[in-house]
Parts: C-alpha cells; sequence; structure tokens
C-alpha cells in the first residue's frame, strides 16, 4: 500500500495550458517562434490553448471538487522576466501570485517547475544553452522565483525533462527551438543545463523567504526485464542505467542526466565513449551541479522489455503482436513505472515522486454530453497498482501526479493528442469532466485502496485442456492476470482467491448445472471450479464450450450465462445460489 501521506496529484506545464493576453507583459519564447514558424500539426498554436490566464479560478474549483489537493505545474521564464534576465515583468508575478493565493484556496498545494522547455526567445538568440552565460541567466530567473513566491509555494522543481530538451530540442530538431546540433555542441549545451540546474538550486535556496524543497525531473523509457529472474532484472537495470552509444538517440538516459546531479559526476561508460566529443569540464562545474536535493522526481510513460541470453549479453525484445499503444503511439507497459520506481530508488536513494504519467486517448462527448474514457482509467489503474506494488518492495515513492489535468497543447502534435482528465473543447473553452477524473478521485480519497490490484480477482481463470478432459491441479493458467501458474501456485499465493478453502477438484463434489438460455446469479462465497461438458455460450463474455475448464475466484460477482451448457461445478454454494434463479 502506499504511505499514509501518500501525494496525490495532477500535473501540466505553462506554455501547453496558459494563453497570452495582450496586456500581460511576457515575453515570447522558443515555443512561440516554433509555433509562428509553422512547425505544429495543422498550423495550430498557443495563443489561447487552455485559456488558463482566464479561467483558473474555476480550474482551481474544479480541482477542489475533484478532491485534487497537490498540483505541478510549471511558471513560464518570459512571463517573469520578457528578455530572459533583467527587467521583472510585474504583471506577470501578480498573475501567479494570483494564481497561486487562488490554488490554495481552493485547497490545492503548488509544485512549481522553473523550467519546462520554453526559454524566452531573447537568450535563445544570445546562444540559448550553448553560452556559458546561460546557468547565470537560469539563476537570475531562479532567485525572482524564489524572492517572489517562497511565501506561497514550498515545493519547487528546477528543470523538466531535460533529456526531452536536449534531444527533442537540440539533437533532432523536433522541438523547439528546432536545432539539429552536433554531438559536440549537444554535450555541451546539456553541460550548461545541468549548472543551470545547479546554479538555480543555490539561488533558490539562497533567496528563499520561507524553508523550501527542492527538486529535479528527469525521464527516460524504462527497461522492463522480460522476467523476474535475476539475469534478466540486472540485463534490465544495466540497459537503463548504460549509455546508448550506438545511437542517435544517446540522450534518452537516465545516467547522464542524474548521476552528475546526484553524484556529481558523468558516468564512465559515456565519458569514454563521448571522450572525443566532451566539452572541458572543470572540477567546480560538478560541484556547482551536484546540489544536495530533497527529493528526486520523474516522468514515466512507457518502457520496452530487455532480456539475458545465454552468456549474460542484454538482448532487447521486439514488441509482441497486438500490443497495446496509446493516441500518441507509445507502448502501454504498466511494468515500467514498477521498474523505473525501482530502479531509481535503488540507484540514487533519494524520495522519488512520479511526477508525470498519464495517457493519451482518442476521447470524444458522447450523446449523454459526457466524455466516457474507460481506456484511461483501465491505463491509470494498471500504472499506479505497478507502482503500488513497487512501494510495497522498498521502494521510496512519495507521491504520483497524473499528466494532465486539462486536455492542453500537445506541443507539436497540437490538439490532437488528450491527455486529460478534464475535457476541454479548445473552441468554446468548454470543460467536461470525464469519466477518469471521477475514478482518479476515488483513488485518492482511499488513497488507492480502490485500484483493481487492491480488490479480490474478478477474471475468470481458464486451465489449459488436457487431451483425457481431466485437469490436474497443477495444470497452467493460461488467461487473466495469473497467466503462467499453476493452480497450485496460484492457491499459495493468493488464498484469498478460494477463500483459504480450496480443494482439488478431484476431492469435491462436482454438481451438474444444466443452462437453457441464459441464467444469472450471484457468485460470491467462495470459488468455483467448472468444466464445460455439453454445449458453448459465453460466461460473462467469454466464450465457454465443450472441454474448458475454469475457476470464478472468490468474490467474483455476478454471473451471467448465455447458450446451451451443461457445466460440472465443484462448489455446493453455487448449487444453492443457482437453484434460485432457475
Ligand atoms: C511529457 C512532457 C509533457 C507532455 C507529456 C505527454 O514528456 O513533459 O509536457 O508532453 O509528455
Amino acid at each position: 500500500m502506499f504511505r499514509t501521506d501518500f501525494v496525490w496529484g495532477v500535473a501540466s506545464s505553462a506554455y501547453q495550458i496558459e494563453g497570452r493576453d495582450p496586456a500581460d507583459g511576457a515575453g515570447r519564447n522558443i515555443w512561440d517562434a516554433f509555433v509562428d514558424a509553422g512547425k505544429i500539426q495543422r498550423e495550430e498554436n498557443a495563443y489561447t490553448a487552455c485559456d488558463v490566464i482566464h479561467r483558473y479560478p474555476e480550474d482551481y474549483a474544479l480541482m477542489r471538487l475533484l478532491g485534487i489537493k497537490h498540483y505541478h505545474f510549471s511558471i513560464s521564464w518570459a512571463r517573469i522576466l520578457p528578455e530572459g534576465t533583467g527587467e521583472v515583468n510585474e504583471e506577470g508575478i501578480r498573475f501567479y501570485r494570483d494564481m497561486i493565493s487562488c490554488m490554495k484556496k481552493n485547497g490545492v498545494e503548488p509544485y512549481v517547475t522553473l523550467y519546462h522547455w520554453d526559454m524566452p526567445e531573447t537568450l535563445m538568440h544570445r546562444g540559448g544553452w550553448l553560452s556559458p552565460d546561460s546557468p547565470d541567466w537560469f539563476a537570475e530567473y531562479a532567485a525572482v522565483v524564489a524572492d517572489r513566491f517562497s511565501d506561497l509555494v514550498k515545493y519547487f522543481i528546477t528543470i523538466s525533462e531535460p533529456e526531452c530538451e536536449i534531444m527533442l530540442g537540440h539533437c533532432t530538431g523536433e522541438n523547439a527551438p528546432g536545432l539539429k546540433l552536433s554531438l559536440t555542441d549537444a554535450l555541451l549545451a546539456t553541460h550548461h543545463l545541468l549548472m543551470a540546474h545547479g546554479k538555480a538550486v543555490l539561488a533558490l535556496r539562497g533567496h528563499a523567504r520561507h524553508p523550501i524543497s527542492v527538486g529535479y525531473a528527469a525521464t527516460c523509457g524504462v527497461a522492463i526485464p522480460a522476467t523476474s529472474s535475476e539475469e534478466d532484472v540486472e540485463a534490465a537495470r544495466k540497459t537503463y542505467f548504460s549509455i546508448d552509444t550506438e545511437s542517435e538517440r544517446w540522450a534518452w538516459n537516465v545516467s547522464w542526466f542524474l548521476d552528475p546531479v546526484i553524484f556529481g559526476t558523468y558516468p564512465a561508460d559515456g565519458l569514454k565513449a563521448f571522450a572525443p566529443h566532451m566539452p572541458e569540464i572543470k572540477e567546480e562545474d560538478m560541484k556547482l551541479i551536484r546540489q544536495p536535493l530533497d527529493f528526486m522526481c520523474h516522468h514515466i510513460y512507457n518502457g520496452y522489455y530487455v532480456a539475458a541470453d545465454e552468456d549474460g549479453d542484454v538482448i532487447r525484445l521486439e514488441e509482441k503482436p497486438g500490443a497495446t499503444h496509446t493516441d500518441a503511439d507509445w507502448p502501454v507497459t504498466p511494468a515500467a513505472l514498477y521498474w523505473g520506481a525501482r530502479f531509481l530508488s535503488e540507484k540514487y536513494h533519494l524520495p522519488l515522486y512520479i511526477t508525470e504519467n498519464g495517457v493519451a486517448c482518442h476521447d470524444s462527448i458522447s450523446s449523454d454530453g459526457r466524455v466516457h474514457d474507460p481506456n484511461r482509467i483501465s491505463f491509470l489503474d494498471n500504472y499506479i497498482g505497478a507502482l503500488q506494488k513497487a512501494s510495497d518492495d522498498g521502494a521510496d515513492i512519495r507521491g504520483y501526479f497524473v499528466w494532465s489535468f486539462l486536455d492542453n497543447f500537445e506541443w507539436v502534435s497540437g490538439y490532437s493528442r488528450r491527455y486529460g482528465l478534464v475535457y476541454v473543447d479548445f473552441v468554446s473553452q468548454l470543460r467536461i469532466v470525464k469519466d477518469s477524473a471521477y475514478w482518479y478521485q476515488k483513488v485518492m480519497e482511499t488513497n488507492g485502496r480502490s485500484l483493481t490490484v487492491n480488490q479480490k480477482a474478478r477474471q475468470i481463470l481458464f486451465l489449459e485442456q488436457d487431451e483425457g478432459g481431466d485437469v490436474s491441479v497443477a495444470s497452467w493458467i493460461t488467461e487473466g492476470a495469473y497467466a503462467g501458474m499453476t493452480l497450485d501456485e496460484l492457491l499459495h499465493r493468493a488464498p484469498e482467491l478460494f477463500g483459504g478453502v480450496m480443494q482439488p477438484p478431484g476431492r469435491t463434489e462436482m454438481i451438474t448445472l444444466e443452462i437453457e438460455g441464459e441464467a444469472s446469479f450471484l457468485q460470491d462465497q467462495t470459488y468455483l471450479y467448472i468444466t464445460v461438458s455439453m454445449g458453448d455460450g459465453l460466461l460473462n463474455g467469454h466464450y465457454i464450450r465443450r472441454g474448458d475448464h475454469f475457476i470464478l475466484p472468490m468474490g467474483f460477482g455476478v454471473v451471467e450465462i448465455q447458450g446451451n451448457l451443461t457445466l460440472l461445478v465443484s462448489a455446493r454454494v453455487i448449487l444453492e445460489a443457482s437453484k434460485e434463479t432457475n
């Protein structure tokens, strides 16, 4: 289970939701330039986005009504310092102070990120992260933020996803500022970015008027072990933390962006591989980068599977046919949250917050006027369930934030990818609370106890059919959450499924149940062990036919059967129940 003080929240970033107002005094940033250059799908822009600058009172009221008590968002650098350094935009300060005060009045605790990819345009013209002055620019901004907001905000995060900033913004050019730097230059920009983090931590602490907590938010796809064997787990850990030097995608890496920040060193494998491209690094740079942090944040969306081969070498596995993908075509891999949280916690030993996780779904308004998003619920349910397991297995997880509260401007994809718990009509700015928001409300309220992982299993567990029609208790379970286990293992590992009274089928009385057409009954006492001896039909949506063997675990709930079937059932309880309904 999660800690009793576990932090549940939602997340967003400034550029994706705020919008602009001619009178707001804010400067332009690199995304404004990217938008104006027509780099966004369908030439969309974020001039209005979710219009949060005008609508935050309603949005925070909505958070309150939905029981949301923690909000991770970013501040726009150019709204505070229009030129990036120098003159402060008092209108911007006033706006954020009002906004944060309103948030707090609604019982929502702010977690403020200083930088989520939106460098002031002027600073880009002065060289951006390639300039050796960039750490000082960022420190100046951090000092203003601490000075003006630390009476309202306790939790600060310096930089969000430096990997994306470097890889997408400076290497592939997919994101603003759209650069395609050489490896040498990209490593220099990265070094400055990391120094900027260090200087910002010092500036935040130096200028805060009240005690604050400071963190840093990295991201990366997680290497997931194909099995829980020691070899596969080690293969995954190694892959997750080492640098893919063969790949153009070198910056998708945890260690390059976290080791300097937490240990004060770049990882040795990268230093070796990048030696010809490395900038000059002074000892004091590394000291600066390594500032004590109060917590670490990580954004986890997905992962990929790896295994160890016979020689112990790592192999990256292909996706299985039919693997689920999100509307953004990202793989759905809940185990990423389990392994990511565990690996990070084991390596870095800092309290860990998952400050982004969520899913783009094909959401639309139904004819009842509501937005039903069962895929998001199932995604979050599985992912958060996996996170709980990591916590149970010792990872020091302190909080979790869903990306995102509102549907928003998803960078180059514009408005086509909806991540929100709340639907936004980008024409009228109408908000519609999606089913997933109500579902998440319950999760927060119960500190995760309402997650499926904490419920009794309600899946039908199919057993292997053997040729003679007999099923031994050692048969493999071939479907459902327990696939791959034998009945014996299941009884051992999850005795609650059987109410603790599992009897091998041979030892219990088998009762014949004839179904013609339809039958339904409530099975909530003990498990049922069923063999289909005649006919075929549907049982709670599963096709069943002669020769199938399966279990309905304890507390399965309502059993609905259609078809002409003869079932052999092993538990007396159901016979009584079925008599009532037949
Ligand atoms: C993360 C970004 C966030 C949003 C989500 C979907 O990588 O930090 O702004 O784009 O992906």
